[in-house]
């Protein structure tokens, strides 16, 4: 084990993972009480603008940690039916070559991190959970002819700032790490929290005698996590590959293989190409498809040919318990009864 975790530090060591070391928090960050400044060097992987940070704001460091929780669960759902299904991220502090080198899948991971902090700070002023910021600021749009601006939206501004500030801080006063990565680095966390401004909607709750509406108050409102890595999914599959190289005088991020037209910044970047994740090979940081499930019946990603490489897969049988026959007593409970059924499974070969 220790051996293992030896190699890790130092794949980390070459390649620069440090940058989401604090995606580590998920492990003892919860049963910290970041209530006393000497908390924030409990665990390790925080840089010293981060430290500062966490001192300066300790409350701030449940939304952090939130934020990391978040990042996980998310990430695993919205690639569950991917090959890559985000499943290195359950090793955070230390991370496998998938995650650790400027590859799509770290691009995707730091701009969903990057948001997932934000996001969670935003929400977080608006709960009054910190003692720096509160609710948003009302629209300086006009309201519709049917509502009024009224509640406590999220604090964007605020979320963007702090966020910002606590996950590029890596990247902006380290000396190790090579400049590409970093910019890589910088730019996906920045197009992260773009998708992030772009999800700011108009929530609204009625009012008025038995809910008729009739009085409606609005504000503006994040939309969930699982919205904004639903876009980030589609833009890692739309990744471009960049190259560091000079532009003018200056060192930049820009495509490698169209004509020289400069990073755009609704796009995730990457250096490094992936595997395509159909094999076993860790020095990759691909676990392989074998054993994982597939479905028949889908023709995306998770189909069986797309999932299983083209290895073909094994069918089993598996019973499922479910509620069935629900019934409505009057009033006001429901009883069903259990039924069992049999489903079919696929595995790949
Ligand atoms: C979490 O806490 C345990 C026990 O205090 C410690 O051994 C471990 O290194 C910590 N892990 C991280 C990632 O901080
Ligand atoms: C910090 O919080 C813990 C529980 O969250 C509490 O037991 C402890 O008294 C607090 N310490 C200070 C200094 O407020
Ligand atoms: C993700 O992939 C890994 C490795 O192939 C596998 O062990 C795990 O069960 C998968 N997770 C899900 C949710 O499919
Ligand atoms: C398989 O894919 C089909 C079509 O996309 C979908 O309707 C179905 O729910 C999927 N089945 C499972 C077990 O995920
Ligand atoms: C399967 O592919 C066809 C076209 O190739 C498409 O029209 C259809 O929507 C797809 N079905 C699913 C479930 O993705």
């Amino acid at each position: 084990m220790k051996y293992c975790s030896l190699v890790v530090l130092f794949l980390c060591g070459i390649s620069y993972c440090n940058a989401i070391h604090w995606l580590g928090l998920t492990v003892n960050g919860s049963s910290v009480g970041w209530n006393q400044t000497h908390h924030c060097k409990l665990l390790d992987g925080l840089v010293p603008d981060q430290l500062q940070l966490c001192r300066r704001n300790l409350e701030m460091m449940h939304s952090i940690v939130h934020a990391a929780k978040v990042t996980k669960t998310t990430c695993q759902k919205t690639f569950s039916d991917m090959r890559w299904n985000c499943s290195s991220i359950e090793d955070a502090p230390f991370f496998t070559p998938d995650l650790a080198k400027g590859t799509r899948e770290s691009a995707v991971v730091f701009a969903l991190a990057a948001a997932a902090v934000s996001h969670a700070i935003a929400r977080s002023c608006a709960s009054g959970d910190l003692p720096g910021c509160s609710c948003g600021p009302a629209p300086a749009e006009q309201p519709g002819p049917d509502f009024r601006w009224g509640g406590c939206g999220d604090n964007l501004r605020y979320g963007l700032q702090m966020g910002a500030a606590f996950v590029d801080a890596p990247m902006k006063n380290s000396r190790s790490g090579s400049q590409a990565t970093k910019l890589m680095n910088l730019h996906n966390n920045a197009v992260g929290r773009q998708v992030l401004i772009d999800s700011m909607e108009t929530k609204c709750k009625c009012h008025g005698v038995s809910g008729s509406c009739s009085v409606k108050t609005c504000w503006k409102g994040l939309q969930d996590m699982h919205d904004i890595a639903a876009e980030l999914k589609s833009k890692y599959l739309a990744a471009t590959k960049v190259i560091h190289r000079h532009v003018g005088t200056r060192k930049q991020l820009v495509p490698k293989e169209m004509d020289v037209r400069p990073v755009r910044e609704t796009e995730l970047v990457y250096l490094v190409s992936s595997p395509d994740y159909c094999a076993r090979n860790e020095k990759q940081g691909s676990y392989g498809t074998q054993d994982r499930q597939c479905n028949k019946t889908s023709n995306g990603s998770d189909s069986c040919n797309l999932m299983c490489c083209g290895r073909g897969y094994n069918a089993y049988t598996e019973k499922v318990a479910e509620r069935c026959q629900c019934k409505y007593h009057w009033c006001c409970y429901v009883t069903c009864k259990k039924c069992e059924r049999t489903v079919e499974r696929y595995v790949c070969k």
